[in-house]
């Protein structure tokens, strides 16, 4: 059977691309928009290529990570869902009628009390993905003896799935628990929950002014079809909520359906939570920084040391893996300079970057690439003989698969940093950011700005 050949053609063109420029050809995933509630994906951001630069082994390498979805997160849950599901509860709203809004008619809350804040089925499995991913990506390095996780179970859970990847037999890996508790100092994976100059709430305000933004054109559209409602800002808000949460434990949301917010407003939802982690845990948060340092301080001397030099207390080992909440690795990103929506600014006008009434679309921080679910910062260490550099030790970082130029050291291969610049690299961090301690503004007698957990 022969086809005629101009279809043909046209058929290889659209495959190729080559007609992607067309009016129609629009694509967009409210999924990777998501924020706090994303699935994990790898944004890509920037598109540098993740493998190994030519001529370097990875010898070494430490990764921090967010635990796996849950059915929802308290806050989100408290402040948004449970208010919406219980408003949808008490209306007499008939949604058959309402032709955007029907499917509210059948909807059932997917998110119980009694799982909130636990691992979703798909949580589980893919934090245990990422620990095939782990150990496919380093085939060639030991299997790591022990993990880190701090102490909520949604935490352990996650390195427990995790280790079902990464090992032949998950149990052969000691989860080591680090406490959450308020007095550790700089010495747990929750470093802010002991920081007094901390705010939990910081960030609300300006995502709030936002959010009033944003929302405006979908309360006018959905109060125009169903006027009895009186849909509020918060309850737009719920809805975006809800097609995250939703998505990790049904598969599927009726809420992420783009004739229900439309793109721009999934963008509005996006920009009004990076504004509050912005100023919560971001470079608009005059702790942050302190806060992140020392675990990139703690990860770049373990994997520093040698067998020889290595204290005998420190586990050796090739992975150094460990997990921990939302706010963690934020702060660590600001520690390294990393997302900074003033670089090659040449003003470091902080606040300007993230206008409260319009989106800065060409900003860095964006929450979604920065603190998905599963959310992974690496630090590889490499031995590298490559064409146009020098033999040498080199590191490079990652964030969620993407490579990053550290500001002021990324000369080696692949934008990765000599080995023999990183310490001078990071004194000049420290000055920045400030020491954990002072920052805080610890108000306990034996607070630590050094965090200690390789050796425990
Ligand atoms: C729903 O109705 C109950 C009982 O009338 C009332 O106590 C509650 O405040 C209402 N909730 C909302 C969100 O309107
Ligand atoms: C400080 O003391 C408290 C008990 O009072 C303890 O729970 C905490 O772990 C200690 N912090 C550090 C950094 O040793
Ligand atoms: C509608 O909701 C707004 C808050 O979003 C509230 O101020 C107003 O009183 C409500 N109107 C009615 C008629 O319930
Ligand atoms: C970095 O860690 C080392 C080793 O634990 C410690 O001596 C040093 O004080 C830390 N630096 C900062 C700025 O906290
Ligand atoms: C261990 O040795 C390496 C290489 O000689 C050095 O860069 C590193 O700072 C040392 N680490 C410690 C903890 O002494
Ligand atoms: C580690 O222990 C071994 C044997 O117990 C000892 O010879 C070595 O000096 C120790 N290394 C360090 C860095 O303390
Ligand atoms: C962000 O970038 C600006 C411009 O380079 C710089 O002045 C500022 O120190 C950076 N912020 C942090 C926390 O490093
Ligand atoms: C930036 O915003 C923060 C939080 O609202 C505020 O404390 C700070 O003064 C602002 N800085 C400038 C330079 O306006
Ligand atoms: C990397 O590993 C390969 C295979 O083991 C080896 O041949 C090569 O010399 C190593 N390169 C460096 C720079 O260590």
């Amino acid at each position: 059977m022969y086809y005629s050949s101009l279809p043909l053609l046209s058929l290889a063109l659209c495959a190729s691309g080559a007609l992607s420029h067309t009016p129609n050809s629009y694509n967009f995933d409210p999924l990777h928009h998501l924020a706090g509630s994303a699935p994990p994906f790898n944004p890509q951001d920037p598109p540098l290529d993740p493998s190994p630069p030519q001529g370097c082994n990875v010898t070494r390498a430490a990764y921090l990570v967010r635990h796996a979805a849950i059915y929802a997160n308290d806050f989100d849950y408290e402040s948004f869902i449970e208010p919406f599901v219980q408003k949808l509860s008490n209306t007499t709203v008939d949604w058959t009628k309402v032709p955007v809004l029907s499917f509210l008619s059948s909807w059932k809350n997917p998110i119980t009390d009694a799982e909130q804040e636990m691992l979703t089925r798909a949580g589980k499995l893919e934090a245990t993905k990422l620990g095939v991913d782990v150990a496919q990506r380093y085939w060639s390095l030991r299997t790591p003896k022990k993990i880190w996780t701090s102490t909520a179970e949604r935490t352990v859970k996650s390195a427990k799935a995790f280790d079902t990847g990464i090992a032949d037999d998950g149990s052969d890996i000691e989860v080591v628990q680090v406490y959450e508790g308020e007095k550790e100092g700089a010495n747990s994976l929750t470093p802010y929950e002991s920081c007094p100059a901390y705010s939990g709430s910081a960030g609300t305000k300006q995502a709030t002014a936002f959010l009033k933004v944003y929302t405006k054109p979908a309360i006018g559209r959905f109060n125009a079809a169903a006027p009895v409602f009186n849909f509020s800002a918060t309850d737009v808000y719920a809805m975006s909520l809800l097609c995250g949460y939703e998505t990790v434990i049904r598969g599927s949301s009726p809420f992420c359906n783009l004739e229900l917010l439309t793109p721009n407003e999934w963008l509005g939802f996006e920009y009004t939570n990076d504004l509050m982690y912005h100023y919560n845990i971001g470079y608009g948060s005059p702790v942050s920084g302190a806060i992140g340092f020392p675990w990139v301080n703690a990860t770049f001397n373990t994997l520093a040391a040698t067998q020889n030099n290595m204290s005998n207390a420190t586990t050796d080992q090739d992975l150094y893996i460990s997990f921990t909440h939302r706010e963690l690795p934020p702060t660590v990103l600001v520690a390294l300079d990393l997302f900074n929506n003033s670089a090659f600014s040449g003003a470091n006008n902080i606040n300007g970057t993230m206008p409260t009434n319009a989106i800065n679309h060409r900003r860095a921080w964006k929450s979604s690439h920065i603190l998905p679910f599963l959310t992974n910062i690496a630090i590889e260490k490499m031995d590298c003989n490559s064409f146009g550099f020098d033999a040498a030790t080199y590191y490079r970082v990652l964030v969620n698969n993407a490579p990053q130029s550290l500001n002021g050291c990324s000369d080696g291969p692949g934008e990765s940093c000599k080995a023999s610049d990183i310490g001078s690299w990071l004194n000049a961090r420290a000055e920045v950011v400030g020491e954990y301690g002072a920052v805080c503004m610890t108000d306990y007698k034996n607070s630590t700005n050094v965090l200690g957990i390789y050796s425990s």
